[in-house]
């Protein structure tokens, strides 16, 4: 779909690993798919390349090789290039600020200053564009982490907010642009099948994993000061699961949508700090092997401090009081180096009130709807049928829907439809201010009591599915996590 709505698109952090492999291979995305304005401009900010040439070399040696696994053709690469403007800036040096107003100035349509940097500089970077005029007429866009806790983020909502209207904010979750969870909006609201069902009197549990074979990579340094709390379950986890539970929206529109997350969000029941060791488990990964490669520790990787209590791996209970959800156990779990990368949300209906076809009734594999998220996207639908031949019986088997199969083509990438979101002024698929507050009063008081314990978190191998004591938090709800079934 080509896009009439003009832009210039102001990149700070032009250097950064976000925007090489993220930001800029989504935008090549978008302009080789004929979505962008014609005269839509990008505009790179950073402080390491001497000027537009040197910065170019940067992007053909850097960004190229994230977007060429599509093959890349050399006329339309060309044209991508052809929309860079680069301004070297110094954040310190207000002068710099006005080169870049001058710049901006010059190139017409929607502005968007995208902050692909450090939290630490969210709020100098307002302050000066706004010295310079550059906040009017403009959106602004900003990667998580926002803050390091409520307070941390009010106070940076608080400054940003004196510059930029919240609707001129676009705070990203890049799960929210997902085709799949886009796709768990569709299943709740387009089917009037599984609504009636979708409440209390029907679900016995939810499950949701986001699970990765990655340790932290090159991240220690930022990571060992987050942890998988703020990292994955402030925002990804706590957003699917608002995705998952909230009312039907009135509309599409961006507040009916946030509107009902929200109100999930601040339904969700407070943690007491009493019972945190019966509603949260926190892991770390020792080394161990991931399918045949040995990985090392966690407390040995660059950048992590020897000693650190710093989790690596999340399960929680969560429960949400109100009439739809009131006594349903939510399990959450995020792990680094488990043993598997999935994405995926389990939905345990209740059995059978009476069995009348005799014989032990099969739970396992039974009245379960799962949809996986990552990778393969599907959705399975586990059921009973009679064995064929003699007696009556009973063998779990599935409807599936395995998208790729479905839609051959299409699919987008988060941060590619994210962007065009921006340029596009669409909100809903980003996160309001009150959601993202109402996300950090919930974790708080787990980030609380683990800061306050000498406890280190619990070991577990790497290639595994985390410490034992996540299971034994499902097992005494009488269930188990998916793949302790197989
Ligand atoms: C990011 C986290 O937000 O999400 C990373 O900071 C994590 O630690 C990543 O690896 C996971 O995203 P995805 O899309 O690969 O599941």
């Amino acid at each position: 779909m080509q896009n009439d709505s003009n832009f210039t698109f102001v990149l700070f952090g032009g250097t950064g690993d976000l925007s090489m492999r993220k930001i800029l291979p989504a935008l090549f995305e978008a302009h080789r798919g004929g979505m962008l304005a014609e005269g839509g401009k990008i505009v790179a900010v950073a402080r390491a390349a001497e000027d537009r040439d040197a910065y170019l070399d940067w992007v053909n040696e850097h960004v190229k090789p994230h977007v060429s696994k599509n093959g890349v053709d050399d006329a339309v690469w060309k044209g991508f290039l052809a929309r860079f403007v680069y301004v070297r800036l110094d954040l310190g040096k207000p002068e710099d600020f006005k080169l870049l107003r001058d710049a901006v100035n010059e190139l017409g349509g929607t502005r968007v200053f995208y902050l692909a940097t450090g939290p630490s500089l969210f709020v100098p970077i307002c302050r000066a564009l706004a010295d310079v005029g550059l906040n009017e007429n403009a959106r602004i866009v900003l990667e998580k982490p926002l803050g390091y806790d409520l307070k941390s983020s009010k106070a940076i909502n608080d400054a940003v907010g004196e510059i930029f209207a919240e609707e001129q904010i676009y705070r990203i979750d890049h799960y929210l642009g997902k085709e799949p969870v886009q796709n768990l909006l569709a299943l709740r609201f387009g089917n009037a099948l599984f609504e009636p069902l979708w409440r209390r009197e029907w679900v016995e549990s939810i499950q949701i994993t986001i699970a990765e074979e990655l340790g932290v990579e090159a991240r220690g340094d930022f990571y060992d000061n987050t942890g998988a709390l703020r990292d994955m379950v402030q925002n990804h986890l706590l957003q699917l699961l608002s995705i998952v539970t909230m009312e039907p929206p009135h509309s599409m529109d961006s507040d009916s949508v946030r509107d009902e997350k929200l109100r999930v969000l601040r339904a969700l029941k407070p943690v007491d700090p009493r019972d945190i060791s019966k509603v949260a488990v926190r892991g770390q990964y020792h080394a161990g092997v991931i399918k045949g490669t040995s990985v090392p520790a966690y407390a040995t990787e660059k950048g992590v401090r020897p000693d650190s209590h710093t989790e690596t791996f999340v399960a929680l209970k969560v429960e949400i009081e109100n009439w739809r959800w009131a006594g349903v156990p939510f399990f959450l779990r995020t792990g680094k180096r488990l043993a598997d990368r999935t994405a995926e949300i389990v939905v345990n209906f209740r059995p059978v009130p009476h069995s009348a076809l005799g014989g032990t009734a099969l739970r396992a594999g039974a009245n379960r709807l799962v949809i996986r998220l990552q990778p393969n996207e599907t959705i399975r639908l586990y059921c009973l049928a009679k064995q064929p031949g003699e007696g009556m019986n009973l063998a779990s088997v599935h409807l599936d829907l395995a998208f790729d199969k479905f839609f051959k083509e299409g699919q987008m990438e988060a941060y590619q439809r994210l962007l065009l979101d921006v340029i596009n002024g669409r909100l809903a698929l980003f996160v309001r201010r009150d959601e993202q507050e109402a996300a950090w009063r919930y974790v708080e008081p787990i980030l609380d009591e683990w800061a306050a314990s000498q406890k280190p978190p619990k070991p577990y191998a790497s290639g595994t599915w985390g410490p034992a004591a996540a299971s034994a938090m499902l097992a005494q709800h009488g269930t188990c996590w998916l793949e302790e079934e197989n």
